[in-house]
């Protein structure tokens, strides 16, 4: 059994319950305990544990808080866009190098060219980069292949990764991403082919347990997208939507009436998609790196959480509109230029997400009874991590019950 001892401030969720309102500002915070591990879950939480300990962790009086899980990635691909990038520095939009044959469609060929070997390699470091930021549980979607053989590859290597690696993986099946060239102007067809030709595929395999897709003007429109949840729903996949990113096509009013676990991006969520969350539960996934990169504003954060949705935060990492993993930059974003308070920032991207990946249970809150996926940071309170912005924090990570990362000996921002 391990024992994490000196902990200067433990701040978690204060249960599991997804926190909407006001109480996405609410942490507990116990400053005078010690937590026992046994195997890979929590045991207690208190003073003087009296247990058979075979290894002490020194927090050395820093702050700890639960792992974070983040919610929504498309960590496995092929190739970089970062010429696009470039462009986009130099003042053109997403939407028009997306046009120009760029976009998803330029990572699509990339990936189709992809072996299993090299997103696999590939796939495993970018894991490694998540753990050293904090991230103990990462969805990640597949999308890049717009065909049978490559989205099943790309979901083969999801599953593979998530059983060689410590990290928690949860498969997204996305091959409604975008209308691959050989159904253009066809995406009903496509919608068709995917679900009778894909999905039963992949249920049969478990290879995903959510499916999500891009609903927005010029991709998939809303009739499209809930002629394939409604399919997806009834063979027993959890839903996700891409919803009101680029645009306003009020595809969150139809991720609130389907029941989706999350609708993410919403940067131009309207009043309407805004309540149909509230009355679906849906978790409100919002991806302020990605905001950044493309340069369009932020989504309403505080209107959302004044509203009553519960509001998750994630990366988004993905090879076009946003090529960072930044957990450190996306709680400066989060924070400085979404008005979110570091409280509910970290109920954003432990509980909530939780709730986004369907892991509420097990992950997201320091708790007896659930997995020790547990961070020791280098700094000793929250105030801290807006505070030292753009700079990992984190210095060690407990996943699992398992030590992964150890930066002992870095600088401690001691006070
Ligand atoms: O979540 N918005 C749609 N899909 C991705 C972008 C993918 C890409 O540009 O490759 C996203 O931002
Ligand atoms: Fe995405």
């Amino acid at each position: 059994m391990i024992l994490i001892k000196n902990i200067g401030q433990l701040v978690t969720p204060a249960d599991s319950n997804k926190k909407s309102g006001k109480e996405m500002g609410e942490l507990k915070v116990y400053t005078d305990v010690d937590i026992l591990i046994d195997g890979d879950t929590i045991s207690k939480i208190g003073k003087n544990i009296d247990a058979d300990v075979t290894e002490v962790i020194d927090a050395k009086g820093m702050l700890v808080t639960p792992g974070y899980i983040d919610s929504h990635t498309h960590l496995v691909f092929g190739g970089y866009r970062e010429d696009e990038y470039k462009m986009r520095l130099e003042g053109r939009s997403y939407v028009e190098i997306m046009n120009a044959g760029g976009g998803i469609s330029a990572s699509v060929n990339k990936t189709r060219a992809a072996s299993f070997d090299d997103m696999y390699s590939t796939g495993l470091k970018r894991l490694d980069m998540m753990a050293s930021l904090g991230v103990t549980t990462v969805e990640v979607k597949s999308g890049y292949g717009l065909d049978f053989d490559t989205e099943i590859r790309q979901l083969e290597v999801i599953n593979k990764i998530n059983k060689d690696h410590p990290l928690d993986v949860v498969s997204t099946f996305l091959g409604p991403h975008s209308i691959p060239k050989e159904y253009k102007g066809r995406d009903r067809e496509y919608i068709d082919f995917v679900v009778k030709d894909v999905l039963p595929y992949v249920k049969e395999k478990k290879l995903s347990e959510f499916v999500d897709i891009f609903t927005e003007k010029g991709v998939f429109n809303n009739e499209d997208s809930k002629v394939y949840l409604e399919a997806a729903k009834e063979m027993g996949f959890k839903l996700k939507m891409h919803a009101d990113e680029l645009y306003q096509t009020d595809a969150s009013v139809l991720a609130g009436e389907m029941g989706c676990k999350s609708a993410d991006h919403l940067l131009k969520i309207s009043d309407k998609g805004i309540a149909a969350l509230k009355e679906g539960g849906t978790v409100a996934t919002l991806l302020p790196l990605t905001a950044f990169s493309i340069k369009e504003e932020y989504a309403p954060a505080r209107k959302l959480i004044e509203s009553g949705v519960p509001v998750a935060l994630a990366t988004d990492y993905n090879p076009g509109s946003c090529h960072s993993m930044s957990v450190p930059l996306m709680v400066a974003l989060a924070t400085n230029y979404m008005s979110m308070s570091i409280e509910e920032v970290i109920n954003a991207l432990t509980i909530n997400a939780a709730h986004a990946v369907d892991r509420s249970l097990s992950v997201g809150s320091i708790e007896v009874g659930k997995k020790a996926d547990i961070l020791i940071h280098s700094v000793e309170n929250i105030d801290f991590l807006p505070y030292l912005f753009g700079i990992n924090t984190v210095n060690k990570v407990i996943k699992n019950g398992k030590l992964i990362i150890d930066k002992d000996g870095e600088y401690v921002y001691r006070k």
